[in-house]
């Protein structure tokens, strides 16, 4: 008789051809079997009946803060996040304290996670001017998801903002390169438009669409030049939406949670705790964003969690930290939307699991299919419950989604095969280990 490890009884899985009702088995971490085995013996059961099994689900844009401050976010803390909100992978940026730029921190990144992560986790490697000689070698490094460039500043020192070391940059390698884009000259000249203690709405109008536009406008120019494939990170604005369609041969396209989510109303009801960059903007924004989920622009969505301390957040602005919490709620937020009809569970599954598998060319995940890691996100769609600030488990303890009502929410998360989630209890210990990738070593 066959035997698994485990079998998934009975739940609808989303699978890249459809939903079909059938059983997964499970052998050795990975994929064994798909259909009906009811025949089958199995050492563990999961009764799925009555619920959806999608592939692990991947948010590709985390900033976990470790090494940094642990009374805002540790790798530990960060992925039990995840897996509690139903992610079975994350990709971590570099812009801790110290920023992740050489081999000798991502070697210590890639050490320190094991025992740590309760998901697996993709590392980024992050520009600067001092390091372009070096990112051809460090993105072949095993476990690099990609180099991340940020031609804006934002949070921490990383910064690489002129043409010319944009353009060393792309030519420093193959790999599709990440981007936050925003033009760094006009976001220093606008600066002088502001005075402090301006209200945070000031925040969108400072970082303004054509910030954003220009940005992308000039990434996209060297990108043509050099033949060097982009991934444009949390695209913003209309305007960059209906550009990027034009270079689809060269660039892929991520857009956020909370710009599917939020709009401008935001800064008067929550202050420094809407404040992020690129910034959240008026409602023609967030339809545009929905438009390009609908009609395939969008490859990823991610939530760029970035918490920082209460204190940073309520300073007034312009000082006001940017970033908001993300990883414990994106998929809860992102179900929410599948239950208002604005995207389906197929489609969830491609930005979530299929688009940064394809985006970042993850190694053994990205489908719910035979052979793969056994990464499955388990969801109930009739479950409703309201996002509580008391459920968050990053150690800065806050979300700018309190109160939200979501129809649908994660009941179990399954990675490589293990249990790490079940009914809001995580699952130990720790196995998170890093996610290879196919143009990378050891993958
Ligand atoms: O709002 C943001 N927060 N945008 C970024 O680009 C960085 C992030 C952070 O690390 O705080
Ligand atoms: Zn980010």
């Amino acid at each position: 008789m066959t035997r698994f490890d485990l079998v998934l009884r009975g739940g609808a899985c989303v699978l890249p051809w459809g939903i079909e009702e059938a059983d997964v088995g499970v052998r050795e971490g990975r994929i064994a079997a798909l259909g009906d085995l009811r025949a089958a013996e199995a050492a563990e059961t999961l009764d799925c009946r009555g619920l959806h099994v999608l592939p692990g689900l991947i948010d590709a844009h985390v900033h976990l803060r470790d090494p940094g401050d642990a009374a805002v976010e540790t790798l530990e803390t960060g992925t039990r996040a995840a897996v509690l909100g139903g992610l079975a992978a994350v990709f971590d940026m570099p812009n801790t304290t110290p920023a992740i730029t050489d081999r000798t921190r991502l070697d210590w990144k890639r050490d320190h996670l094991r025992g740590r992560a309760w998901c697996d986790v993709g590392l980024y490697v992050g520009a600067t001017k001092g390091n372009i000689a070096a990112l051809g070698e460090l993105e072949l490094q095993p476990n690099v998801c990609a180099i991340k460039v940020f031609a804006g500043s934002s949070t921490g020192d990383l910064l690489v903002e002129d043409d010319a070391s944009l353009e060393a940059v792309m030519r420093s390698g193959r790999r599709r390169v990440c981007y936050h884009s925003e033009d760094e000259y006009r976001l220093q000249a606008r600066r002088a438009l502001f005075s402090p203690g301006m209200p945070h709405r000031s925040h969108m109008e400072w970082r303004d669409v054509e910030t954003a536009l220009l940005g992308t406008r000039r990434l996209m120019a060297l990108a043509r030049r050099t033949g060097r494939p982009a991934h444009i990170l949390h695209v913003s604005t209309a305007e960059e939406l209906d550009y990027l369609k034009g270079f689809r041969d060269l660039a892929t396209v991520e857009v956020l949670l909370n710009h599917l989510t939020q709009t401008d109303e935001a800064y008067e009801r929550l202050g420094g705790y809407a404040v992020m960059n690129p910034p959240i903007r008026d409602r023609r924004h967030l339809e545009a964003a929905w438009a390009a989920v609908r009609d395939g622009t969008v490859d990823v969505v991610g939530s760029d969690h970035a918490p920082h301390p209460r204190a940073a957040k309520e300073r007034p602005w312009p000082e006001t930290a940017a970033g908001l919490t993300g990883v414990q709620t994106i998929v809860p937020l992102m179900l929410d939307h599948v239950s208002a009809g604005r995207l389906s569970l197929p489609r969830l599954a491609d930005l979530m699991c299929a688009g940064p598998a394809r985006v970042y060319g993850v190694a053994g995940k990205g489908r719910l299919a035979a052979g793969y890691d056994a990464d499955f996100t388990i969801v109930d769609m009739k479950r409703r419950r309201v996002i509580e600030e008391g459920w968050i488990v990053s150690p800065c303890g806050w979300t700018p989604f309190a109160g939200h009502r979501c129809t649908g929410w994660p009941a179990m998360t399954v990675v490589r095969g293990q249990v790490v989630m079940r009914e809001d209890e995580v699952i130990g210990p720790p196995r998170g280990v890093p996610v290879r990738f196919l143009e990378a070593r050891g993958a």
